[in-house]
Parts: structure tokens; C-alpha cells; sequence
């Protein structure tokens, strides 16, 4: 959706930001991100602006999220770019900070949610959630946004960051929206840049052994462990793919699942390394 009559104004400090807001009309739709924008950004920035009468758009790479320092390094960066698409997508209000704005002298507080912060990408990645958690309840603490918008494709950040506002009585409403993806099934993701032509050629077999267990679930395979089993061979059919897991696990407390009661709900998740980038996927059943 193009808007040429939106100017988009960016702020790099909490005083301007402050500012910017006071007079914006509500609601406030917030779409958090660390830039390197891709149809998956202009999905949420759209669903933001049909619900509301300003949208907010941030523009973070937070390095308190980076469990490797090589891997914040590497993230790709272009502001120029995202601002484009910001006003492409109509977004009338950029919050862009430096991280000393973000965390100022002094800093010293972390945001750790519990339990649904553990296992999958909490376990593979140490630290992580709790810099997601610290940086967004910051975003929501500065921005006061009626709703929030991120992308299903992350579904663990999505349970904790709704634990992490349930808990802290921030009232932001944390709305999940559908992963996008390319024709091939590839979730679109930031790091899909960092893929050698053949590892790009291998990174549908993610989404092809997320829809063999699916299909094993509708066939009436209820047992976690068959369930896994069909991820790990279909990935075994591309020797570029490296599992680093695969879950089969409650869909609101993503403990691992023995077996899949009937009317419950499941969450089938996946992480894989093809060469130097690791890319997550999910689906939802029941
Ligand atoms: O999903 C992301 O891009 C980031 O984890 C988020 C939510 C913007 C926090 O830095």
C-alpha cells in the first residue's frame, strides 16, 4: 500500500519522541523492529494502520538480544531503505534511537520472563528473551501504544512478550500476525539475506518438514516423539540443513509434548543452521 501523502517524521530521542506523541491522534499502533525491512515489516505495518488512527514504526537493532557478538555485527543495517518503506507503507512516525538512548548511562535492569522463556530459543540462545523483554517493555513503556504488532513467525518472542506485559500491567495489546512467506514456503526473515544461493536452494525443507508432521497430525498421529521423527527426516533430506531442534510442544506453556490430546494444542517449531545462518520456523496445530 502506497501513501506519497505521508510525510514520516523520525525521532532519534525519548524527548522528541515524547513530543511527537503528544499530539498524535489514537490509537496508536506500534510495529517494533530492528530494520532491514521485508514484506513481513510492510504485513504488520499495513494490519497497524487498518487498526488505528497513528502508526509507529521503531527502528532498533538491540544489541542486548545478540547472544553472539559476531551475529549483532553482522545484522544487516540500512536505514536509508527502511525509511523508504516506512513511507511506503504509510507510517507517519519512526522512532530510530542510538543505544545510548535506548539504554542511557546507568542502565542496570533486566526484564526476565519465566517459564516461556526457556526451552527452544531461550535454551539454544542464552539471554536472549531477556534482552527482547527489556528492550520491548522499554518500546511500550515509551510509546504507551494501544496495540502492538509482531510477526507469528517468532511464536516464543510472541508468548513473552504478552507474559512480559501481563505481568509488568503494561496494557499495550500484543497482536500476532501471520507469517509471510516466499512462494517456496521460506518464512521471510532479515537473515534469509545472509543464505548462499545453495543454502537459499535448501531452506524450504524448514517449511516442508513443518507441513509433513501437520499432515502426520490430520492423518491422526498424536505421539510427540513420531511427530519429531518426521521433522528430523524430512530435514534429513537436505545434508546442508543442520537441526539445532525440533519441538513438538503445548502451544501455551511449550513444554514438550508426549503426546497430543485430543482438542488440544500444539506448537511444531523447528531451528536450523544452513551454514553460517540459523533460521526458525513454526506452525500452529489444533
Ligand atoms: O522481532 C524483532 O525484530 C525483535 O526481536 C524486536 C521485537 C523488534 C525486539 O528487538
Amino acid at each position: 500500500m502506497t501513501d506519497a501523502r505521508i510525510e514520516t517524521q523520525v525521532v532519534r530521542t525519548r524527548a522528541d519522541l515524547r513530543a511527537a506523541l503528544a499530539a498524535a491522534p489514537r490509537p496508536l499502533g506500534l510495529v517494533p523492529t530492528m530494520g532491514w525491512l521485508h514484506d513481513g515489516h510492510r504485513s504488520l505495518m499495513r494490519r497497524a494502520r487498518a487498526d488505528s488512527a497513528t502508526t509507529i514504526a521503531t527502528i532498533f537493532v538491540n544489541p542486548r538480544q545478540f547472544n553472539e557478538a559476531a551475529d549483532y555485527q553482522r545484522y544487516p543495517r540500512n536505514e536509508a531503505r527502511d525509511l523508504a518503506i516506512c513511507t511506503e507503507e504509510g507510517i507517519g512516525l519512526v522512532f530510530a534511537p542510538s543505544a545510548e538512548e535506548v539504554y542511557p548511562p546507568g542502565f542496570d535492569t533486566v526484564v526476565s520472563v519465566g517459564a516461556v522463556a526457556r526451552p527452544l530459543e531461550g535454551a539454544a540462545r542464552p539471554g536472549h528473551f531477556d534482552g527482547v523483554a527489556t528492550v520491548v517493555a522499554i518500546l511500550f513503556e515509551l510509546i504507551g501504544a494501544e496495540r502492538a504488532y509482531f510477526g507469528q513467525k517468532d511464536a516464543q518472542q510472541v508468548m513473552v512478550i504478552r507474559q512480559m506485559a501481563r505481568d509488568l500491567a503494561i496494557p499495550t495489546e500484543v497482536i500476532a500476525c501471520p507469517t509471510v512467506r516466499e512462494p517456496d514456503g521460506l518464512a521471510l526473515s532479515s537473515r534469509n539475506v545472509h543464505l548462499a544461493p545453495d543454502e537459499r536452494a535448501a531452506a524450504p525443507v524448514l517449511r516442508r518438514a513443518l507441513l509433513a508432521a501437520r499432515a502426520g497430525w490430520e492423518a491422526g498421529e498424536r505421539s510427540g516423539d513420531a511427530l519429531r521423527a518426521t521433522m528430523r527426516d524430512v530435514l534429513a533430506t537436505e545434508s546442508l540443513a543442520i537441526p539445532a531442534y525440533v519441538s513438538v510442544a503445548d502451544g501455551r506453556t511449550l513444554a514438550e509434548l508426549d503426546r497430543i490430546e485430543n482438542g488440544g494444542s500444539a506448537l511444531l517449531s523447528l531451528a536450523v543452521r544452513l551454514g553460517s545462518t540459523r533460521l526458525i520456523d513454526n506452525e500452529p496445530i489444533g
